[in-house]
């Protein structure tokens, strides 16, 4: 299928304009992808489908790619091949020739010089093929990441950082580090996210889309089912989906990133059926309830993200 450039352009200044913000949601296989689709049209809402570098690695580019194309093709509403965190031009650059409606070149972990060099060198090169470009500026924490810093405001975006690295990028998105982390485990005590330095940054850059990652709401409930059924999840815990239908509706922030939340629920399915019917084979007795509970996770999360809790 030929995608229609300049829709993405368009879907984010609509997000800007009416404040909500665009759920981006990773795939990595056929029933992943069909349940962020399927959640599209049930909510006539736009979707963004990302693909990290290790996805694509599993699936291979052309078949990401041909699937995205195959099962889009008869669509009412938009959904966006975008590549998530990519780390270098070059694949940058691979996604861009294979197709993809939108790129993030993640130079977050550059000194600020490298990142804007990096960053300035896939819009050039995107902007030829009208491709959509994120950048990062900031570095995501969280008790992941291991980064001993002195200066605990350090790991978060610098507001006027941010307007230089825009300014001097030309980047079309810009992600930003306020608290959210990726991954389960998110905050060792009370989910805290600093607002007050999303503000500042939206001072700074006036009317620009905002994307957040590390964006999962981390249900109790289903890391509860998962460890009732066999998993070891301990300690695990996401951002307040509170916070996040605030954020989406009083912020300029037009994409939000979730990956943790639809492997839990997908995961919680298999454990659900496989410990329920053992004597079953099939792997799509199993898998299509996963990509049901999935879909309708989706659905409450374009729902969140329109500010509806
Ligand atoms: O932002 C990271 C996503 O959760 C992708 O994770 O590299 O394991 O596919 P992954
Ligand atoms: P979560 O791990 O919170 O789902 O974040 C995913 C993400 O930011 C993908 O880029
Ligand atoms: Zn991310």
């Amino acid at each position: 299928m030929k995608r229609k450039p300049d829709t993405i352009f368009i879907t984010f200044e609509k997000a800007l304009k009416k404040r909500f913000a665009v759920g981006a949601f990773n795939f990595y296989n056929l029933e992943t992808l069909q349940a962020i689709l399927e959640a599209g049209e049930a909510m006539a809402s736009p979707v963004i489908c990302s693909v990290s570098e290790g996805a694509l690695k599993y699936m291979g580019i052309d078949a990401t790619v041909m699937m995205f194309d195959a099962l889009t093709e008869k669509k009412k509403y938009p959904a966006y091949l975008h590549l998530d965190h990519g780390k270098s031009f070059e694949v940058c650059r691979k996604a861009i020739d294979a197709g993809f409606d939108s790129v993030m070149i993640d130079g977050s972990s550059l000194p600020f010089d490298e990142n804007v060099k990096l960053t300035k060198r896939v819009v050039k090169y995107a902007d030829k093929h009208g491709v959509f470009v994120e950048g990062e500026i900031g570095t995501l924490s969280g008790i992941e990441d291991n980064v001993e810093v002195e200066d605990k405001d350090a790991r978060f975006t610098n507001p006027k950082e941010a307007k230089q690295f825009v300014m001097q990028t030309g980047v079309n998105s810009v992600a930003v580090a306020i608290g959210t982390s990726h991954g389960a485990y998110k905050f060792s005590g009370e989910p805290k996210l600093r607002i007050d330095i999303l503000s500042e940054i939206e001072k700074e850059l006036g009317k620009f889309p905002i994307v957040l990652h590390g964006a999962s709401t981390v249900d109790a409930k289903i890391v509860r089912q998962i460890n009732a059924r066999g998993g070891k999840i301990k300690g695990a815990k996401g951002v307040s989906p509170k916070e996040l239908a605030l954020i989406c509706s009083e912020h300029n922030v037009c994409k939000v990133n979730v990956d943790t939340d639809l492997r839990l629920c997908f995961i919680a399915s298999l454990r659900k059926n496989l410990k329920a019917s053992p004597k079953e084979i099939n792997p799509r007795f199993f898998l299509s309830d996963a990509r049901e509970e999935m879909k309708n996770l989706v659905i409450s999360k374009i729902k969140l993200f329109q500010g509806n809790l």
